[in-house]
């Protein structure tokens, strides 16, 4: 029996964003915060906000659509979908199958991946599997999140999150392009860092938990910049040298967008110029399983991205969860 090994490639993306806009002034009359003060440290000047009604499944088909259609396919043709997210529309059933129906995409399996900031990557790797085993031949994997509904609006944290989706479409490739190596980690013993303490089956919701504000997130903001720029570091390292590439050869690297200040420090300890790392939290804000496949996308769509360009993905979340993926766009 010949073991069929496929690459994989990215063949389409696309991206949806609410219309809404908290821009910093505005945060700034509702918590104590200052414009100035989230643009320096953070690099964000404003974010989306979904609507009231508008979930995050609403976000990923929209994303999800554009995708399959960038890609020149039908959504007949997708056998899969992954849906990254950490703000599913409901705990049950996934926001996946939520998508396919919105989508109508029925030949295809469809399940949600969990890693928070990192989902994205998670996913990717995930779907790569499938194609590369020869299983599936097109994949819609998503990163979907709407933070605006697991924000306490009365905390000045609530500075760092916007809602966004982003999709990208891959399938089997040639020998020399598509994806050349994936890292990913998880380290529990950071767990608490970031989370969502009830909604779950340790804190199921009750009057209780509403009143703690036990379903908005919770931050530890400097243990977020410390391990960030511990983590995404060591991941770029190794896929760098698992391909035999060096930083030089990196074209673009696409990461997840937590702040400036840990992608600036990011990429002064990989020694990549930071003309080269991509970067659009100034708009969107930190839209968690939606930074990567959203910049990716805009990168795509803006002609940035040449047959044989070295693309870097790296992201950091909760969890912990972090890694790094290097592709050969084609
Ligand atoms: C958030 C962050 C800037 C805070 O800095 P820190 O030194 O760790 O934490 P502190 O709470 O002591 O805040 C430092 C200063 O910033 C100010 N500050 C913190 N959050 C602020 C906000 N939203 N608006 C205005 N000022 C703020 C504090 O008042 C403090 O000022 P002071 O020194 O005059 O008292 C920093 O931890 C960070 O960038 N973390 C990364 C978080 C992140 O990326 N999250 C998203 C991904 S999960």
């Amino acid at each position: 029996m010949k073991q069929i090994v496929r690459n994989v490639k990215i063949i389409g993306t696309g991206s949806f964003v609410p219309e809404k806009v908290y821009t910093n002034q505005y945060l700034s009359t509702i918590v104590p915060t200052t414009p100035e003060w989230i643009f320096e440290n953070l690099g964000i000047r404003e974010r989306r906000i979904a609507g009231e009604h508008e979930c995050t499944s609403d976000l990923a088909a929209r994303a999800g659509l554009k995708a399959v259609a960038h890609a020149g396919l039908k959504v007949d043709d997708i056998d899969l979908i992954i849906v990254a997210t950490s703000t599913p529309d409901r705990l049950a059933p996934s926001t996946a199958a939520i998508v396919q129906d919105k989508i109508k995409a029925y030949n295809a399996v469809a399940f949600d991946i969990a890693a928070v900031c990192s989902g994205f990557l998670f996913g990717m790797s995930v779907a790569t599997q499938y194609i590369a085993a020869g299983v599936y031949d097109n994949i819609l994997v998503i990163g979907a999140d709407t933070f605006s509904k697991i924000t306490d609006w009365s905390r000045r944290d609530c500075v760092f999150f916007g809602d966004g989706a982003g999709a990208a479409v891959i399938t089997h490739g040639n020998v020399n392009e598509g994806f050349l190596a994936t890292r990913l980690y998880t380290d529990g013993r950071g767990k608490w860092h970031f989370t969502i303490p009830a909604g779950g089956s340790e804190h199921p919701a009750s009057q209780e938990t509403v009143k703690n504000k036990m379903h908005y997130f919770q931050m530890n903001g400097s243990e977020v910049y410390q391990t960030a720029t511990i983590v995404l570091p060591k991941a770029i390292n190794q896929v760098l040298a698992d391909t035999g590439l060096s930083v030089t050869d990196v074209t673009m690297l696409i990461p997840h967008q937590p702040s400036i200040k840990i992608l600036h420090k990011t990429a002064e300890l990989i020694g990549l110029p930071f003309e080269r790392v991509m970067t659009n939290m100034d708009r969107y804000a930190n839209t968690s399983g939606g930074t990567i496949p959203i910049l990716l996308d805009e990168v795509n769509r803006a002609g940035r991205l040449k047959p044989g360009d070295i693309v870097l993905f790296a992201a950091v979340g909760s969890g912990w969860t972090y890694g790094a993926s290097i592709l050969k766009w084609s």
